[in-house]
């Protein structure tokens, strides 16, 4: 039999229930604590999930030490924070995305978690996604030639209805727009999934960038303009960046909040010298069409079956037990962060 994996929760807001529910599922994992500096959210969380040891920093955690692993789930700028002494206390670490603000933090975590032997995971949800996974695997093996073109984009509508909450009035969403609360706006929240869906189906990292970001006026009329608390709407709504592959390839990755219509979509489409493959995840579906061999003539598209695939949740703790690789891990997490860091400062980058 396979020994207990004990869980930390670090951060206990939104989705840090889409963790506890995933850990549930696991045979092999119990939540054994959690740590949040609102205490109410805390205690609420606590309750909810039945968990015994609540902590309000993870240094308190540290000190009582009875974990093996953590899911960090705090917002973005508490995740170099936070993950860094849990690194060296010596305890896996599941990271949630971005792994830091800046690629040099996110450097240090890697290099940190590679020295310490621990096992580390930065949470790119959609790399559990059956057809990410199947479309990496048809175009590592050539199904649809070399790339020429390709076009990405993630699809969300939180600033433009209320499925989630209202944005005016909830700290979960108001961070996600203020530089100043550590947001790098859509491109550093969402604008990293799609990057990392494009380039792992793709097999590789652009060789040069150019990008194009915008922040609209959200609250024209506040003193001073664009504020709501203390939270100032200072970071990108959406962005567009034009990528080309070291073979010429040319493509569009982009992300937007204000994508009327869709609540969360992510849409991959790649075009190859020998064939097309759509990559989707629409209402929580995946799908994944070609277009390849007899079928090109008459533009005639396929839907492929995929096989399904584990959790990171899972992956992370079988690969504590050495049952398995985790991954996507911290050095995938620096390399994102190197590409996203480079187009806010310059919004062109070549590699
Ligand atoms: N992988 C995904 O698909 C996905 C989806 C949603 C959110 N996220 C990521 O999850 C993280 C959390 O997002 P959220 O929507 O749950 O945010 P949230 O604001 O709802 O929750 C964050 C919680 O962390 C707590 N916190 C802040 N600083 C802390 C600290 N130093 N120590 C302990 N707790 C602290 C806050 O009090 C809050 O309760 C973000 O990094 C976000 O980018 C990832």
């Amino acid at each position: 039999m396979s020994e207990l994996v004990r869980i930390l929760i670090v951060g206990t807001g939104h989705m840090a229930q889409s963790h506890a529910d995933a850990y549930r599922t696991i045979n092999d994992a119990l939540i054994v604590g959690a740590v949040d500096t609102n205490k109410n959210q805390l205690g609420e969380f606590c309750e909810r999930n039945s968990i015994k040891n609540e902590f309000t920093s993870v240094e308190d955690a540290i000190d009582w030490g009875k974990f093996d692993a953590v899911s960090n789930v705090t917002p973005d700028s508490a995740h170099y924070p936070t993950t860094l002494p849990l690194i060296e206390a010596h305890k896996h670490v599941l990271c949630e995305k971005p792994l830091a603000l800046s690629y040099q933090q996110a450097k240090e975590l890697a290099d940190k978690a590679n020295h310490e032997d621990i096992i580390h995971l930065l949470n790119l949800t959609y790399r559990a996604v059956p057809a990410v996974q199947k479309a990496a695997q048809l175009v590592s093996s050539g199904e649809i030639g070399n790339i020429r073109h390709f076009e990405a984009s993630y699809l969300q509508s939180w600033l433009t209805q209320s499925a989630w909450g209202d944005w005016k009035s909830s700290p979960q969403w108001l961070w996600r727009l203020s530089t100043e609360h550590g947001s790098n706006g859509v491109l550093g929240d969402v604008g990293i999934h799609i990057i990392d869906f494009a380039t792992f189906v793709m097999g590789q990292m652009p060789v040069n960038v150019s990008s194009k970001m915008h922040t609209f006026d959200k609250m024209p009329s506040t003193s001073p303009k664009n504020q709501i608390g203390k939270y100032s709407l200072d970071a990108n709504d959406s962005f567009v960046m034009c990528a080309q592959l070291s073979n010429g390839a040319l493509g569009t990755i982009a992300a937007t909040r204000f994508a009327s219509g869709h609540h969360n979509d992510l849409r991959l489409r790649l075009y190859g010298d020998e064939g097309g493959m759509e990559v989707l995840f629409e209402n929580n579906e995946s799908r994944l069409n070609v277009c390849i061999g007899d079928n090109l003539k008459d533009a005639i598209w396929e839907e492929i079956d995929c096989p399904e695939v584990p959790s990171n949740y899972h992956r992370f703790v079988n690969a504590i037990q050495n049952k398995g690789e985790a991954g996507p891990d911290f050095y995938r997490g620096a390399e994102l962060q190197s590409l996203i860091n480079k187009l806010l400062r310059d919004e062109s980058a070549s590699f």
